[in-house]
This record gives structure tokens, C-alpha cells and sequence, in this order.
């Protein structure tokens, strides 16, 4: 059994939107638990998501990347639990440059989990998506579960895939006691506005339209960010080693096209501020997660449902303006420019 109580645990991509929210998480619920946080602070990664923690001698931070196999050897020294959440993440961007993902993504998993199994850690718990199984038809009674074989569509999902089969060969071939989640689009504060809710969220905010991919009628399960974090923690120390976990959202089958309309009333807004653009190239069509693995050996259970959690999105970033505007005032208006002018 993990007791995160009394462990060193070592969480990689710490600065991101997920891996704060855990740190966070993970120092409030646990006063024994040290923390050490390793991020290469890509334009995704931010300290400022860590300012409570910063003078807190339970949490160190380190600089650097997973692919630095030194770096990460001595990183590693005296840690009892890995969680790695350091990845590249945004699909467009994988789109647009492969070969980040694959070095990140698939090389950085390698290099961490070599260091993992020569310190001997107790637990190396891999994040991942539901992305890697690829796109259910428009189908209620078609979930993912922990059976559903790899088929990813995009370079992001290939490259998480690589990383998921890496993690679990390491467990088998080297004994590494490791445990998987794959979880459902994430959402909450701290999201970097490239993604679909926030950037929504905070064009609004901005006076400027909500840009949709093709119709809007892909399905995508939502997951309230801190519902994902009890799960992470649940399965650290309730899963057992070598096994894999799907952690869901509350509902399912909502289209994106639904979510916008969810976001416009919240912010009371109409919807001449949605304009529809060319689609993703690749676009998985649905996603959708069977939790019932977790729900009865975790006692897993997502208590946000998406009304509920797109009111506290929107409030987190009313009242989180300079954090955002920060980031969206540099290098993003290039990326935006990039990614949206075209279409
Ligand atoms: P994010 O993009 O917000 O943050 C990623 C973090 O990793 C950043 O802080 C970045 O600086 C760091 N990083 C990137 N490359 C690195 C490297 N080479 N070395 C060290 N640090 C590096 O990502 P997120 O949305 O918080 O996702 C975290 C994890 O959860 C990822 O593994 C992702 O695949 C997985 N996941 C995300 C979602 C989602 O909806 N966001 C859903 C399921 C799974
Ligand atoms: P995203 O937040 O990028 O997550 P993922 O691609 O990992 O699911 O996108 C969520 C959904 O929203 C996806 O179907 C693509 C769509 N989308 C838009 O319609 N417009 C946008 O500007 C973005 C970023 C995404």
C-alpha cells in the first residue's frame, strides 16, 4: 500500500494546468507528503499557478526536462512515488509540429521510467488520455474502457500511446510497480486558453467569437479537473500495480457545439459569437469513458457535473483575468494567428 502521507513524490509537469492542480491537491490533503515538482516551463508550464506553495518547505521545484537522463537520475534520488503528467498536450500544436510530442511524449516516459527502476520507486503512476483509443461512432451505448485497444488518431494520442505501452512493458519486463489512469478532457483553472473551454471562456471575455470546428458535433467526455485529481490520488493508493484505470466525467454526449451554447448563456452572450471554421484534420468524432473499473475498485466517483463546473470555470477566470491576459498578450497571439487565421 502507497501512503502519500509519508512519501517523496516526484510529479513531473508540475507547472501545467493538470499537474498544479494536483500539487495543490496533493499538499493540502496530505501535510506529511514532500513534493518535488521537475518542469522544463514549455509555454504551457507557469510557477505563478504555484505562488501559495512556493515558500512551503514540503515543496521544492526544479527546472529541467524529462529527456535529460541525468538530470532526472538525480531528480529521482529518495523518491518513493513518481506521478508524470509532463507531456506536450495540445493536439493542433501536434498537428503543426510532431516531433515534440514524439521526443517529450515517448522519449521522456523511457527516460523516466529507467531512472524509476534503478532508484527503485515503490510507485510510478503514468497519466494519460482517453485520446489513445481513438473515436467511438455517435453511439451511447459505446464507451472506452481499459480493454479497448490503441488505435490514436492524432500525433498527441500516438505519442501518449507509445507512452502507455512504454510504461506497461516496464512494468512487465523490469517488475516497475507502475499504475496507468486515461482520462476524459479535463477542465478547470489554470487551462491554458488554447483549449477549447477556456479559450472559449476568455474570447468571450474579450468581446471575440468562439471559434468551432467544422459542425461542433463532436463529443468529447468532461471532466472537472479536481475530480481527476481525487482519481489520480485514488489510484496511487488504492489501484493495484500493473493495472490500468479510465477515469470519466459525469455525463457524456454532449457536443462541442452544446458546450459553446453552455458557455454564451453563462456569459450572456448570443450566438452571433460563434463562427464556425474549418474542421481539425483527423477529428475524432466522440469520446466517451466506462468507469465502472474505478468506480468499484477505487470507489471512484466524479462529483462536478459540466453545468456546475462551467459556472466555476467561467467565475476562476473573471476573477483570474492577469493570469490569463498575461498569457495571451505574448508568443500565443502567434500560435493564434497560426492555428485560426487560415481557416
Ligand atoms: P499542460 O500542457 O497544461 O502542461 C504540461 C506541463 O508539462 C507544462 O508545465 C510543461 O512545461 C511541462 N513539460 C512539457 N514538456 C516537458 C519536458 N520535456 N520536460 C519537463 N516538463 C515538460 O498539460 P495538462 O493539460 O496539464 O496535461 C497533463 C497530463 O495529463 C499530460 O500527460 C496529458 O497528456 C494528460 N491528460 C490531459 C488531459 C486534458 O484534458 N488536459 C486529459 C487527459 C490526460
Ligand atoms: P481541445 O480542447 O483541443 O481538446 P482535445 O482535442 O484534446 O479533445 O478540443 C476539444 C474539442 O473542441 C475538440 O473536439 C476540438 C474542438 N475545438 C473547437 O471546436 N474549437 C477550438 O478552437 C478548439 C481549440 C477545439
Amino acid at each position: 500500500m502507497i501512503d502519500l502521507n509519508t512519501s517523496r513524490v516526484l510529479v513531473t509537469g508540475g507547472a501545467g494546468f493538470i499537474g498544479s492542480n494536483f500539487v495543490l491537491y496533493l499538499l493540502k490533503k496530505y501535510p506529511g507528503a514532500k513534493v518535488v515538482n521537475l518542469d522544463k516551463l514549455t509555454y504551457a508550464g507557469n510557477l505563478e499557478n504555484l505562488k501559495s506553495v512556493e515558500g512551503d518547505a514540503r515543496y521544492s521545484f526544479v527546472k529541467g526536462d524529462i529527456t535529460d537522463a541525468k538530470l532526472v537520475s538525480r531528480v529521482m534520488e529518495g523518491v518513493d512515488v513518481v506521478v508524470h503528467f509532463a507531456a506536450e498536450t495540445h493536439v493542433d500544436r501536434s498537428i503543426m509540429k510532431p516531433a515534440d510530442f514524439v521526443l517529450t511524449n515517448v522519449v521522456g516516459t523511457q527516460v523516466l521510467l529507467d531512472a524509476a527502476v534503478n532508484h527503485k520507486v515503490k510507485r510510478f503512476h503514468h497519466i494519460s488520455t482517453d485520446e489513445v483509443f481513438g473515436s467511438l461512432p455517435l453511439d451511447p451505448a459505446m464507451k472506452f474502457s481499459e480493454d479497448s485497444p490503441l488505435k490514436p488518431s492524432s500525433p498527441y494520442s500516438a505519442s501518449k500511446a507509445g507512452s502507455d505501452l512504454l510504461v506497461r512493458a516496464y512494468s512487465k519486463t523490469f517488475g516497475l510497480p507502475i499504475t496507468i489512469t486515461n482520462t476524459s478532457n479535463n477542465y478547470g483553472p489554470y487551462q491554458f486558453p488554447e483549449k477549447l473551454i477556456p479559450l472559449a471562456i476568455t474570447n468571450l471575455l474579450e468581446d471575440k467569437k468562439v471559434p468551432v470546428y467544422g459542425q461542433g458535433v463532436n463529443v468529447r467526455d468532461w471532466i472537472w479537473v479536481e475530480d481527476h485529481c481525487r482519481g489520480i490520488d485514488s489510484a496511487i493508493t488504492k489501484g493495484r500495480a500493473g493495472e490500468t484505470y479510465c477515469l470519466g466525467g459525469p455525463e457524456d454526449m454532449i457536443s462541442n457545439l452544446e458546450v459553446v451554447k453552455k458557455i454564451l448563456a453563462i456569459m450572456n452572450k448570443g450566438e452571433e459569437y460563434i463562427e464556425f471554421v474549418k474542421d481539425r484534420p483527423g477529428h475524432d468524432l466522440r469520446y466517451a469513458i466506462d468507469s465502472s473499473k474505478a468506480e468499484k475498485e477505487l470507489g471512484y466517483q466524479p462529483t462536478i457535473k459540466l453545468d456546475e463546473g462551467l459556472e466555476m470555470a467561467v467565475k476562476w477566470y473573471v476573477e483570474n483575468k492577469d493570469w490569463w491576459a498575461r498569457i495571451k498578450s505574448g508568443q500565443y497571439q502567434d500560435y493564434y494567428r497560426a492555428q485560426y487565421d487560415s481557416r
